[in-house]
C-alpha cells in the first residue's frame, strides 16, 4: 500500500503534490518523492524518511512547474531508501513513473529489460515499468502504458509522465485504488480522494484494467483494448477528516474492512487461482532445508502471538513437526533449547517489538534459523531474519491490530502448506482442498463484510455488561484469546479468552447475568465439546453469543445470540472468525463513547522492553 498523486493545472505543482502525499501519508510513509516538469526538464526529488524529510528537502527551493507527479511508499519489494523511493525513470530519464501496488512477474521481465541493455538503479518491482514503457514509447505516452500493462500481472496504480509530452499525465490501474479528480483548468490523479478535496469534490472512479488520459482541461479514458470507456463523474460528499479513513469513522473501522484486499494482497503471486503449489519467494528455507528442521519455536507478542497460536495447530496438523510457542517476553528468559535444527517463526506487525527482536536475536545466538511474518519492509525483524515473508496488510494506524492479524494467519496457512507438501504430510487430495478453501477467503471475508446488521444489535444489548468470556478450542482457542484482547483493549471491560474445556477448572465460577460469553463453535473435531460447554454456562444462567458456521443449524438451540460466518476448514476458520470479533469489540467500544484508534495505555509498536 503506497500512496500517489498527479497534478496538472495553473497552480505551481510542488506544494499541491506534497499536500496531497501529506493526506495519503496513513497509505505509506517510510519514503517519498516527487517529480515536477519545468522548462523542458523533469526534476525528481526523492527522500529515505517521513514525507517531512523530502518536505524540508524542498523548503526553499524554485522547483517552478505546474504538472508533476508523487509518492508516498509503503515498502513492498526492496527496503525503504532514497534509491528505492518513487518516482521512477527509465534509462534516458524521461520517463517518470510512481507506482501503488505489486508486479508479481517484475523478476521475469526485469531478467528480459536487462538482457535487452536496460539499467536498473533500484531494487523495486515498480522500475519495469518505466523501461516497458521506454520501450513501448513511440511518441504517444498513452498508448506506451496501454502497451506496458498488458505485459503486468498483479496489482498496480500508476501515474506516469514523459517529457517529450509536457502537459500530459496517464494513469492506470489494477487491483490497486485509483481516482481522478476534476477542477476547473486543472485536474488531478490519486490513491485516494483526500489527496485533492482541498480543491475539488468531483471524482471519477475508475475501473480496473483502465488507462485514463488528462491534461489541465480534459480527461479521457480507454480500455485495455485502446478503445474509449465512458466514465461519470461524481459529486463527494465527505469532508477532509473522513475522506482520510475512506468514509469510516475509525480507522479501525476501515481496516477492519480492508481485510479482503489484504488477504488478497498478501495471497498474491503465492497462491494461484489454478490452486498449484504454493510459491514464497523470500522463505530463505531450501527444500532440503525444510526436510532438515525438527522443531518449529514461534516467538511474538500481543495480537501476532495469537497468531502464532493458530499457527501452532495448522502446522503440527499439517507439517506434522513440533511446535513450540512463547511471547517473546517469555523465551528470552526461560533458556529455551534451541539449536541449529530450530526454526525460529518470528512474528511481528511492525517488525520493531523490543520483546520480539530480542527472542529473534536470542534464537539466533543458540543456532536457530530464522524466518520473520512481518508487515514492515526493511524492519529490524526483517532486517536480522534469514528469510521474511511479508504480510501485505499495508499500514496498520488503528492501535488495536485487525488486518495485520489476519494477514498473518493468512502466511502462517500458506507456511503449512508449504512445509507440509514438501515434508511430505500432506496428502495431495487435503493439499487441493485446502489450497482451494484459502483462495476464497477473501471472497468469503468480502460476503461477511457486506451486512453484519445482527451483530450491531448484539453489542448495542451488551455493550454496558460486567464482563466477558471468550471460549474456545482447537485453533479457535486463539480467536477467543484475540476476541477477549479485543475487547480489553478498546472497550475496556474485563475479558478473558479461554480454552473452552478449561472453564471448569475456574472460569466457570464467575458465571452469572453480568458476564456474557462468547463461544467460537466453528464446526471441526471439537465442535460437539463446544456445544457441551456452552451447556454448563446456560445451565449457570450465564447468555451466550455464538460465533458459528452460516448454515450450523445445530448452534440454534443452544446460544442466545448467533453471529455467522461463511464456513472453511476449521483451520483456516480463524481467519474468517477474526472478523465478527473485531466488530463486536468495536461496536461495544463505540457505544460506550470511547476513543477508538487510540485507546488509553497503549501503544501501536512497543520498542521498549
Ligand atoms: C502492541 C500493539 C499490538 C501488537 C503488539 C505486537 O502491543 O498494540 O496490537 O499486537 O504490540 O506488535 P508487533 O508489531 O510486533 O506485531
Amino acid at each position: 500500500m503506497c500512496g500517489i498523486v498527479g497534478y496538472t493545472g495553473g497552480r505551481e505543482a510542488c506544494p499541491v503534490l506534497l499536500d496531497g502525499l501529506k493526506r495519503l501519508e496513513y497509505r505509506g510513509y517510510d519514503s517519498a518523492g516527487i517529480a515536477v516538469f519545468n522548462d523542458g526538464r523533469v526534476a525528481v526529488h526523492k527522500a529515505a524518511g517521513k514525507l517531512s524529510v523530502l518536505a524540508s528537502a524542498l523548503d526553499g527551493v524554485q522547483l517552478g512547474g505546474s504538472i508533476g507527479i508523487g509518492h508516498t511508499r509503503w515498502a513492498t519489494h526492496g527496503r525503504p531508501s532514497d534509491e528505492n523511493a518513487h518516482p521512477h525513470v527509465d534509462c534516458s530519464g524521461e520517463i517518470v513513473v510512481v507506482h501503488n501496488g505489486i508486479i508479481e512477474n517484475y523478476l521475469s521481465l526485469k531478467e528480459d529489460l536487462v538482457a535487452r541493455g536496460h539499467r536498473f538503479t533500484s531494487e523495486t518491482d515498480t522500475e519495469v515499468v518505466a523501461h516497458l514503457v521506454e520501450e513501448a514509447y513511440d511518441g504517444d505516452l498513452a498508448e506506451a502504458v496501454r502497451q506496458a500493462i498488458l505485459r503486468l500481472d498483479g496489482s498496480f496504480a500508476l501515474a506516469v509522465m514523459c517529457r517529450h509530452e509536457p502537459n500530459l499525465l496517464v494513469a492506470a490501474r489494477r487491483h490497486s485504488p485509483l481516482v481522478v479528480g476534476v477542477g476547473s483548468n486543472e485536474n488531478f490523479i490519486a490513491s485516494d480522494v483526500p489527496a485533492f478535496l482541498a480543491y475539488t469534490k468531483r471524482v471519477h472512479f475508475i475501473e480496473d484494467d483502465t488507462v485514463a488520459v488528462i491534461n489541465r482541461t480534459s480527461v479521457e479514458f480507454r480500455g485495455l483494448d485502446g478503445r474509449p470507456i465512458v466514465n461519470n463523474v461524481h459529486e463527494v460528499e465527505w469532508d477532509a477528516a473522513m475522506a482520510e479513513r475512506g468514509g469510516y469513522e475509525h480507522f479501525m473501522l476501515k481496516e477492519i474492512h480492508e481485510q479482503p484486499v489484504a488477504l488478497r494482497e498478501t495471497m498474491r503471486g503465492r497462491l494461484s487461482s489454478e490452486h498449484a503449489d504454493v510459491a514464497l519467494e523470500g522463505l530463505g528455507l531450501s527444500d532440503e532445508d525444510i526436510r532438515s528442521i525438527d522443531k518449529i519455536v514461534i516467538v511474538a507478542c500481543g495480537t501476532a502471538y495469537h497468531a502464532a497460536m493458530a499457527g501452532k495447530y495448522m502446522i503440527e496438523r499439517l507439517v506434522r513437526l513440533p511446535v513450540e510457542l512463547d511471547v517473546a517476553s517469555e523465551l528470552r528468559y526461560r533458556d529455551p533449547i534451541i539449536d541449529d535444527r530450530t526454526l525460529a517463526l518470528v512474528i511481528s506487525q511492525s517488525g520493531e517489538t523490543a520483546d520480539t527482536l530480542a527472542g529473534l536475536r536470542e534464537a539466533r545466538r543458540r543456532g536457530a534459523r530464522v524466518l520473520a511474518v512481518c508487515n514492515v519492509v526493511g524492519s529490524s525483524v526483517a532486517r536480522e531474519s534469514g528469510g521474511v515473508l511479508y504480510t501485505y496488510a499495508g499500514p496498520e494506524i488503528a492501535v488495536a491490530s485487525t488486518k495485520a492479524y489476519t494477514t498473518q494467519l493468512m502466511v502462517l496457512a500458506l507456511i503449512a502448506l508449504h512445509f507440509g507438501r514438501v515434508r511430505g504430510a500432506l496428502t495431495p487430495d487435503r493439499d487441493a482442498d485446502l489450497r482451494r478453501m484459502l483462495w476464497t477467503i477473501p471472497e468469503q471475508a468480502d460476503l461477511f463484510l457486506a451486512d453484519y446488521g445482527d451483530l450491531i444489535d448484539c453489542a448495542e444489548r451488551y455493550h454496558n455488561i460486567g464482563g466477558f468470556l471468550y471460549m474456545g478450542r482447537g485453533p479457535n482457542l486463539a480467536s477467543a484469546l484475540e476476541g477477549a484482547l479485543k475487547i480489553k483493549e478498546i472497550a475496556y471491560i474485563h475479558a478473558e479468552g479461554y480454552a473452552a474445556g478449561e472453564m471448569k477448572h475456574g472460569p466457570i465460577a464467575m458465571i452469572d447475568p453480568t458476564m456474557a460469553t462468547v463461544a467460537v463453535s466453528t464446526k471441526g473435531r471439537t465442535y460437539e465439546k463446544v456445544l457441551s460447554n456452552i451447556l454448563e454456562v446456560k445451565a449457570r444462567m450465564g447468555e451466550v453469543i455464538a460465533v458459528a458456521g452460516r448454515h450450523d443449524e445445530e448452534i440454534a438451540k443452544y446460544a442466545d445470540h448467533i453471529i455467522r460466518v461463511p464456513e472453511t476448514d476449521e483451520l483456516l476458520s480463524p481467519i474468517l472468525n477474526a472478523l465478527p470479533l473485531q466488530l463486536l469489540a468495536y461496536h461495544v467500544a463505540k457505544f460506550r463513547g470511547h476513543e477508538i484508534d487510540q485507546p488509553r495505555n497503549l501503544a501501536k509498536s512497543v520498542t521498549v522492553e
